[in-house]
């Protein structure tokens, strides 16, 4: 059963952090200020995923009327062109505001969004986990900034966040965040 599994899994599987072992047990943000996180993030560097192979990769969170959040995220795949995409995300108990679950096609039907720390003006430290069946997990993990580049000191203290959660740092992959503006691109 486990190798039909894997089989159905082997095109997720080779671009994911995938292995054995149910989730952690991470604890989160304390306090969480949804208000103060919406807005514009840049991601600095993540676990490998494939939905994210180009660069320049932001997210722009933003809250809707109904109470959801608007999630847009654009990379470059190919030069001076930003390839957009939306999801939502819900806070799914206001006791832990600090664990969303967001959805896009490629996460379904919902994956997790921890942020484990932020300080809402400079670095966001989320982290994702699926269990499946407690037998294996699929992770993923982001360090997003409010720029494009990060102080060694602030990346320094979101990269102990996530090695709490149990990320492998040599695993993270850093985002090129160079030639991103589309002014002086043309
Ligand atoms: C919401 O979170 C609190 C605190 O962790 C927990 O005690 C409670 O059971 C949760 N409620 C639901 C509906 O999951
Ligand atoms: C972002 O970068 C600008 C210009 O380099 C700098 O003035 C500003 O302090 C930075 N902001 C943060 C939050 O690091």
């Amino acid at each position: 059963m486990w190798v039909y599994l894997l089989l159905l899994m082997a095109p997720l599987v080779s671009a994911q952090t995938f292995s054995c072992g149910p989730c952690p047990d991470v604890t989160v943000q304390k306090t969480f200020d949804l208000q103060r996180y919406l807005g514009r993030w840049f991601e600095i560097t993540k676990l490998p995923a494939s939905f994210e192979r180009g660069k320049c990769i932001e997210a722009n969170y933003a809250l809707r009327p109904d109470g959801t959040i608007q999630v847009l995220n654009k990379q470059m795949e190919e030069p001076g062109k930003l390839t957009p995409i939306e999801g939502t995300a819900v806070v799914k108990n206001q006791s832990e505001p600090a664990k969303l679950g967001v959805g896009f096609s490629y996460l379904s039907p919902v994956g997790t969004y921890w942020v484990l720390y932020t300080d809402y003006t400079s670095v966001a430290v989320v982290y994702s986990c699926t269990d499946i069946m407690r037998v294996f997990k699929v992770e993923f993990a982001w360090i997003l900034a409010r720029n494009r580049t990060l102080s060694m000191e602030t990346r320094a203290r979101a990269e102990a966040e996530l090695q709490r959660a149990g990320v492998k740092l040599c695993q993270l992959i850093p985002t090129d965040q160079t030639g991103c503006d589309l002014n002086t691109l043309r």
